[in-house]
């Protein structure tokens, strides 16, 4: 009985230093969610609104390459987010929608669509799970992409890709995932 009271007590203390020495998967994806959610808002105010809404000296459209205009704010995040991915940085992150206009960004997983649909239904809340995939056990946050200006909604809903065409003003149009690897 006291080599069981003995691994009890030294699987309790690793625990312990386990909680002070690493970061909860949870805080870290709420971490990193604050990264990616700054650059989101500060490009789409700064630099979009600014220079296409307020100053009218340059445009944001799809085609920014052909049409030497700016990137939309989704595709800024997905070529950060590519980058990241090339640099095996230990996590991943996309930003998803149910009604993707771009079907790269339609949910793939279960509990990626299970958690679109959660944001979609509670807003103002996140969605914490774990996923195995291809024999990994990951960690998968997802948080809610709000339509916090008219733009997103006409933009979206006048696209000739886009799935629905009803948006409405601070409403939930997607999520972004991010998953961390266990
Ligand atoms: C000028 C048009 C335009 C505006 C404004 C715009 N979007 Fe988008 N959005 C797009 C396009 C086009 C894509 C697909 C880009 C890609 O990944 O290639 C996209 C992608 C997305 C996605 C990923 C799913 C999908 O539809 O492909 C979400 C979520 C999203 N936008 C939400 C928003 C929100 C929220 C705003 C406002 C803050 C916004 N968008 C503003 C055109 C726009």
């Amino acid at each position: 009985m006291r080599i069981f009271a003995f691994i009890l007590a030294l699987a309790t203390l690793l625990t312990a230093c386990g909680e002070k020495t690493g970061i909860a998967p949870q805080r870290m994806a709420d971490a990193i969610f604050a990264v990616i959610e700054a650059d989101r808002a500060s490009y789409t105010n700064n630099v979009v609104n600014r220079l296409q809404n307020e100053e009218g000296v340059i445009k944001a459209e799809e085609h920014w390459k052909d049409k030497q205009a700016l990137p939309l704010p989704a595709q800024m995040l997905r070529m950060g987010a590519e980058r990241v991915a090339e640099q095996e940085a230990g996590f991943n992150y996309a930003l998803l929608s149910l009604w993707a206009i771009n079907k790269q960004n339609a949910p793939r997983t279960d509990l990626e669509k299970q958690g679109l649909e959660f944001v979609m239904d509670n807003p103002g809340q996140n969605f914490y799970g774990t996923e195995n995939l291809g024999g990994t056990e990951y960690y998968t946050a997802i948080y809610p992409d709000v339509a916090v200006s008219p733009a997103c909604v006409s933009c979206h809903n006048d696209h000739i890709d886009s799935p629905r065409t009803d948006f409405e003003l601070g409403e939930t149009m997607g999520g972004v995932v991010i998953r961390i690897p266990l």
